[in-house]
């Protein structure tokens, strides 16, 4: 499928996507991504929240067509990049960018810091070795890199300083996009602030689009327009950031929140104090019906025979569960024997 609409606002389209893989024996799949829709708009930052193991990772590099999608379709500003010839694609692909955890995941240790930040642009083949460096200088710059920073090695920065070189090697290229795979996570708390200032400060003078991966929902409230609350490979609620901290519709959103250590706003505590039971299920088996039922404590005996309608009962504001309405989730239902 190929579309170009140059008219559309979203710059990420997820149609059907389903992504699978073998596992380890060869023998079963795992559903690391099991049927998502979502558009991501030009501008905003979109978060995406959930457990380990939920398919954030997978999902971010689906969108950056590290992964291709098993089933449906990611459209990159109406195209879909897996429609485009190779030498296309080459060129298409910068516009789409990802950060990872790791601060030194993208860091040669052998390699000088600008040689790093220059290397993407010498596999593009732009400009000269000075236009290059020149270049690299100017983005360490801006990422609040001093020039003798170039000249030294990995080694010798600190995590904080590591991640503003991962995204000043990232903005040489000029991108659209940037999925932010919890950049923050591995970071001092002490630093994390200033390193998502700096993110918010190069989206208005570059009119970057994030979409921001992690399991904090306070950075999420710090960083996302919109949020995605994602469970075992789907979307369990999406919406503006303040409604769905505020006024979660999903049991499972609730539980985060009230999971969380973070001391949140007194319009975000729930009467009682949820915590996340269990393991998250295994990709290989979700539960049928809900994936969410083994650990909902609203769970009700249709929850295992039907998969839930996503029903957007706000405007902007949608939700996968039977029983939620406007005035939030279900309440718990202490009667009924948990499915299996
Ligand atoms: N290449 C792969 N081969 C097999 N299974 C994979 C592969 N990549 C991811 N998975 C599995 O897919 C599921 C989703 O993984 P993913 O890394 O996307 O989750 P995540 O939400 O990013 O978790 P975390 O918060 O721990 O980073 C997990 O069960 C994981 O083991
Ligand atoms: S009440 Fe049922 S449908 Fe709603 S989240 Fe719980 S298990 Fe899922
Ligand atoms: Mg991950």
């Amino acid at each position: 499928m190929a579309e170009t609409n140059s008219a559309t606002k979203d710059i990420l389209a997820v149609r059907d996507l389903r992504i699978l893989f073998p596992t380890r024996d060869g023998r079963d799949t795992v559903k690391a991504i099991d049927g998502m829709d979502f558009e991501v708009r030009a501008g905003e930052t979109f978060g995406v929240i959930g457990e380990s193991g939920s398919g954030k990772t997978t999902l971010g590099r689906a969108l950056v067509s590290l992964i291709a999608p098993t089933h449906g379709h990611i459209l990159h500003n109406g195209t879909d990049p897996e429609s485009l010839s190779t030498s296309q694609f080459r060129k298409h692909r910068r516009d789409y960018q990802i950060i990872f955890q790791d601060p030194n995941a993208a860091l040669n240790p052998r390699m000088t810091i600008i040689d790093s930040v220059i290397e993407p642009l010498e596999v593009m083949r732009e400009g000269n070795d000075a236009s290059r460096r020149k270049r690299g200088v100017a983005a360490l710059e801006r990422v609040g890199l001093s020039p003798e920073t170039a000249g030294r090695y990995p080694h010798q920065l600190s995590g904080g300083q590591k991640q503003r070189v991962n995204i000043a090697r990232v903005l040489t290229l000029r991108p659209k996009v940037i999925v932010c795979d919890e950049v923050v996570a591995a970071l001092d708390v002490s630093i994390r602030g200033d390193v998502l200032n700096l993110f918010s400060d190069l989206q208005r003078e570059f009119g970057l689009t994030y979409v921001f991966i992690t399991h904090d929902i306070s950075v999420v409230s710090h960083v996302s327009d919109r949020v995605a609350v994602t469970y075992l490979g789907r979307l369990m609620e999406l919406g503006q950031t303040e409604d769905v901290i505020e006024r979660p519709f999903h049991p499972y959103t609730r539980a985060l929140l009230s999971s969380e250590p973070v001391p949140l706003p007194s319009s975000m505590r729930v009467d009682k104090r949820i915590i996340l039971q269990g393991e998250i299920p295994s990709p290989v088996a979700p539960p049928s019906g809900c994936r969410f039922r083994t650990r909902c404590p609203s769970v009700q005996p249709r929850c295992a025979a039907e998969v839930p309608a996503w029903r957007e009962l706000k405007p902007g504001h949608s939700v996968a569960c039977h029983f939620a309405t406007v005035e939030g989730p279900p309440p718990d239902n202490q009667n009924a024997p948990r499915a299996q």
